[in-house]
């Protein structure tokens, strides 16, 4: 329960120039875009080249998201960053974003939930503010993907791709709270379905270095058999916690990591085409920056008309996963 009610002030994005097609992808794998296209929805992926990276990505869109709120780096009180594979671990991304941004008055610190990091940092956001310590919160979702997947893993790489996407806070004045309800959560005994480990070497005077360059690894079975039993449960909670029906809501943005659990949930929750947000074609699975990228690119394509009741879910290593309901007020980043 919010003490200050929440206003959503503004959505940015950035992706990489380079687009890698399914075609583009058989010339360095045993694959096809008949396979990629019907397991999985994706198309094609953004990755990033030549000196972009998680932090530049990140600094774009908290540009865009600042510029769309009309306030200035320094009007910012906290960014949190959510990042699981960030170009560095410190200085954080956080930090990074705050001196490109000017963000001379903000706290800044690192999150990492994998694919559900947007939900989290919404969930952080939202408590800081309505606390009432903190006013304006930007929240940035970034990851490259592609600096991290193993580009001979043909069952892995071609699910992902790069890009970034951020949200501002504030606290509304009005007394209308945008974020309705917010379920998180978290199951490490799982863990190991999706992993990318900091490994490191071990001292050369102990033993000579052995441990490879670190990748993504995933049991994608796995992660699908859970994700088909959990998320759909965490929907319904999060929609019966704030007294809503699947009806009551105009849009469902969900992670775009494989169109066919998509699919279900929008047959499990009885919905149109119309209603749900689908890029996973255009962009594979984004990790953190997925679900607000998805919630950009419908608004700046109109099939999100404002305003409007919006249900968000993700999943993601850790395991992690969650649902939040928010409105988007009538002419939101525009
Ligand atoms: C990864 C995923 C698309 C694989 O789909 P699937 O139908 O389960 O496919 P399988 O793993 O059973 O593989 C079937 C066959 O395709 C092959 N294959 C795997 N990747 C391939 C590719 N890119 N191209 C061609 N063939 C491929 C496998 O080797 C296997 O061959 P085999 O039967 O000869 O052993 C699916 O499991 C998935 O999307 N899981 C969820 C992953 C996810 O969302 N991760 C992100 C979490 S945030």
């Amino acid at each position: 329960m919010s003490f200050k009610p929440i206003q959503i002030l503004s959505i940015g994005k950035a992706v990489p120039k380079a687009v890698i097609t399914n075609d583009d992808l058989t010339k360095i794998l045993d694959t096809s875009d008949e396979w990629i296209s019907t397991r999985t929805g994706i198309k094609q992926r953004h990755v990033a080249s030549g000196d972009e990276n998680a932090t530049t990505f990140g600094i774009e869109a908290a540009k865009e998201a600042l510029l769309k709120a009309n306030l200035k780096g320094s009007d910012i009180d906290v960014i949190v960053v959510a990042a699981s594979n960030p170009f560095s671990v410190y200085p954080s991304t956080a930090c990074c974003i705050q001196e490109a941004i000017g963000a001379k008055n903000a706290v800044a610190f690192d999150i990492t939930a994998a694919c559900t990091g947007m939900l989290y940092a919404l969930e952080i956001g939202r408590s800081l503010i309505s606390g009432g310590k903190y006013k304006n919160v930007l929240l940035v979702a970034t990851d490259t993907n592609s600096k991290f997947v193993d580009w001979k893993d043909r069952a892995t790489c071609v699910l992902f791709g790069d890009a970034a996407a951020s949200i501002i806070l504030t606290e509304a004045s009005d007394g209308v709270d945008d974020i309705l309800g917010i379920n998180l959560y978290s199951d490490g005994s799982v863990g190991k379905n999706i992993e990318m480990n900091f490994k490191g070497d071990n001292c050369p005077l102990v033993e000579p270095s052995t441990l490879g360059k670190n990748k993504i690894t995933m049991n994608g079975k796995e992660v699908y058999k859970f994700v088909v039993q959990t998320l759909p449960d965490a929907i319904m909670k999060c929609l019966d916690d704030v007294n809503l029906q699947p009806k009551d809501i105009d849009y469902l943005v969900p992670h775009q990591a494989n169109y066919r659990i998509i699919e279900g949930l929008q047959h499990r929750l009885e919905f149109l085409d119309d209603k749900v947000i689908v890029n996973i074609d255009k962009y594979g699975n984004t990790s953190a920056a997925s679900v607000p990228l998805a919630l950009y690119e419908g608004l700046e394509t109109g099939k999100i008309k404002t305003p409007s009741k919006v249900l968000l879910c993700a999943f993601g290593a850790g395991m992690t996963w969650g649902a939040a309901v928010v409105n988007l007020r009538e002419g939101l980043n525009k």
